[in-house]
């Protein structure tokens, strides 16, 4: 199965309109259900809204969630909440969270309190810029590391890393990342998971790609790039464009 994650971010902004890109969105996890799990990270406040919806294949995510199960937190979500509220995946540790002061530690906590709860952590890992050094190896060897080394022992299971390279998201993208980019750091990451916990375990574990991908370079990250699946954040919002993307990856 390829994974087909959306991240929504901070839209859209009425709840109609998460309904509606729900439902369409729905509609393409029932025409390929046969190759991809599709998944809706969707904003908190919509979670509860999406769920009674009842609409199936399609899978709900989170966007965050907090490292802590004390309850004076003013402003964060508590693990449990998302469990009550259906979802089954959430992202950690993407960049935008990182810009925002959120470091490995925190991360590392967060993805913890979803494995705690049985919801698997799309966990983002991705260095802010290529230096010609390969310092960036590091950086993401760190970021990994800091999760793995703590990581319960049937956790891998339920677990899923996304390769984000920083300068390759948003609308602000320095440029697109090739799919060789995108081959040697699965590589490099699968690697760094198997001397953590083994080469059969690491094997187990989805490494999906995202950053500015589009209908057009989606089937090369899957192809040439290796990924497992893709992470999606501008695309996944405009349904026929998402459903191009959708049709050329599960061919
Ligand atoms: P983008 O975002 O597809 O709009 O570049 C991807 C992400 O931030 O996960």
């Amino acid at each position: 199965m390829i994974f087909l994650v959306g991240n929504w971010k901070m839209a859209p902004e009425k709840g109609a309109q998460a309904i509606t890109l729900f439902k369409k969105t729905n509609l393409l996890a029932k025409a390929y259900k046969k190759t991809l799990t599709v998944i809706a990270c969707v904003p908190s406040v919509h979670l509860v809204t999406l769920t009674r919806q009842r609409v199936s294949p399609i899978k709900l995510g989170a966007q965050t969630v907090a490292s802590t199960v004390t309850v004076a937190h003013t402003g964060l979500v508590h693990s449990g909440m998302l469990k009550d509220a259906g979802v089954s995946y959430c992202i950690v540790g993407h960049s935008e969270s990182r810009a925002r002061g959120e470091g490995n530690d925190l991360i590392r906590e967060q993805a913890l309190r979803l494995i705690e709860k049985k919801i698997t952590p799309i966990f983002c890992v991705g260095e802010r810029e290529r230096d010609p050094q390969g310092w960036y190896l590091s950086e993401v060897k760190e970021q990994l590391e800091t999760l793995l080394v703590v990581l319960p022992k049937t956790a891998y299971k339920s677990l899923i890393v996304a390769y984000e390279p920083v300068w390759a998201i948003g609308k602000d993208a320095v440029r697109e990342a090739t799919p060789i980019e995108c081959q040697e750091m699965i590589i490099f990451i699968r690697k760094v998971i198997a001397d953590a916990i083994g080469e059969k375990a690491a094997s187990l574990v989805p490494i999906l790609y995202g950053g500015s991908v589009t209908e057009v370079n989606a089937r090369s990250f899957i192809i040439e790039g290796r990924a497992q699946g893709l992470l999606v954040g501008r695309a996944s919002l405009d349904p026929k464009v998402y459903g191009q993307l959708a049709k050329s990856i599960s061919k």
